[in-house]
């Protein structure tokens, strides 16, 4: 910041009378004061990673303050919109796209996300977010037991049903949160969600994160480094216990409980003590994934794909943080304009050439249209490296990695 400042000084102490251009100083100081706070951004979100994780190794559950943040964030905001009583499902999207996955189930590539925004937090909003979208042809939604709303996505999956979505064409992921982790936590854990979701299976079950979330696992991700040594959390040693996660996910699997197993957030050699287990197979990886990933996550992202193992990517229009900005590049927007499409569906389509499902995260319906509105855009080589190329777009900068 400090830095940033100095830059502002030299900008207006080093501009002569005679050159002197307002607009160009104008400019300057928006990007100048942009960089502050970025900066600023950033610091704070390592203060709150450690509040957070200070919270959560008291033992109290990392949902609720999720929940209060968003709800916070959310008040005097407007809530999705109702879905009309006589709406029936629309067909399913033309040219739907789908990943295989070891089970045999065929996962569509194109989601719903339910964190992170106001609208996935409060009931009225979940239900009716889930409602909309599973009547307007989608087909793939992607919650967490942290996002503390799968009571009302379940009350909308009972909804679609009744209206004509049968529950087979659904796919549903959820997540198990390191607080859960162990052989019985996890198996009281996936019991608790089938009641919560009200459903009889869940297609997908992802281990969210490879370990507890503490001030010192905060701090360390802030500066993108990683060990298990440290803060074990009440499996005592990090590593057993997502094994045993693993093993209790494998054996619901093996009793069709779940459909396939997963995990989220993972590095290469995390994902490999699970599969030295020979148990369930990774079926799939969820993980940042846009143009702007550093090379360290895209090396995940092929160890994944030479693995057979999905890819689903989260933050591809940018996250609630950065998203205004990543629609908003001229690169972007000259694709969408030439194909008479949105920024949104170029960075959509642009996840799905490269193999990857999506899950954009949104509370309204149009925006939840238009996002299943990809499956028939393509992007020719020459568009697809220019969107390759928006790595070198200093917006890489806003985004955090954490190495978990
Ligand atoms: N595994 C993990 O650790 C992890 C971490 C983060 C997220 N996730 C999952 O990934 C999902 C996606 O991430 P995200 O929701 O944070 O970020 P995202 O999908 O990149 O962006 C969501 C934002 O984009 C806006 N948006 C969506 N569609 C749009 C459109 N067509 N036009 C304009 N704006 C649009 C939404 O606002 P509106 O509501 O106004 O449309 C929302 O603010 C999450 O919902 C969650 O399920 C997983």
């Amino acid at each position: 910041m400090l830095i940033a400042l100095q830059g502002l000084a030299s900008e207006v102490t080093c501009s002569s009378p005679v050159g002197f251009d307002r607009l160009e100083v104008l400019r300057r100081f928006s990007v100048t004061a942009m960089g502050c706070l970025t900066g600023c951004c950033k610091f704070l979100v390592l203060i709150v990673a450690v509040i957070v994780g200070y919270w959560n190794s008291m033992e109290r559950p990392i949902g609720p303050v999720f929940a209060a943040v968003f709800t916070v964030v959310g008040m005097g905001k407007p809530k999705t919109e109702a879905v009309p009583d006589d709406l029936t499902p629309a067909p399913r999207p033309s040219k739907e796209l789908f990943l295989g996955l070891p089970s045999g189930a065929k996962m569509p590539a194109n989601g719903l996300g339910m964190c992170c925004r106001p609208t996935a937090y409060d009931p009225e909003s979940v239900y009716r977010t889930v409602l909309w979208y599973l009547l307007q042809g989608g087909r793939h939604i992607d919650t967490a037991d942290i996002y503390g709303n799968h009571v009302p996505i379940g009350k909308a999956l009972k909804e679609a049903q009744k209206r004509g979505v049968p529950r087979k064409e659904v796919f549903l992921t959820t997540k198990v949160f390191p607080d859960d982790f162990g052989y019985d936590a996890t198996l009281h854990a996936v019991d608790r969600m089938l009641k919560e979701l009200d459903q009889e299976y869940i297609d997908l079950i992802l281990l969210h994160a490879p370990r507890k979330f503490h001030p010192w696992t905060a701090y360390q991700m802030y500066l993108n480094s990683s060990t298990d040594e440290f803060w074990s959390n009440d499996c005592r040693n990090q590593v057993a216990c997502r094994k045993n996660t693993w093993k209790a996910l494998s054996e619901l699997r093996a009793s069709g409980v779940i459909g396939d197993a997963g995990v989220s957030n993972f590095r290469v050699e995390q994902m490999q003590e699970l599969q030295s287990l020979n148990l369930a197979p990774i079926a799939v990886h969820q993980i940042q994934y846009h143009p702007w990933i550093p090379p360290w996550q895209q090396e995940i992202v092929d160890f994944c794909h030479a693995h057979k193992i999905a890819i689903t990517a989260y933050f591809s229009l940018g996250g609630i943080q950065t998203k205004d900005r990543a629609l908003s590049l001229d690169d972007v927007k000259a694709i969408a304009k030439k194909y008479s499409r949105s920024s949104s569906q170029v960075l959509l389509r642009w996840a799905l050439e490269k193999n990857v499902s999506v899950i954009p995260g949104t509370g309204n319906p149009h925006h939840m249209k238009e996002n299943l509105g990809v499956y028939d855009l393509s992007l020719n080589e020459q568009e697809i490296a220019s969107i390759n190329a928006l790595k070198s777009e200093p917006i890489a900068d806003d985004f955090f990695f954490f190495k978990w």
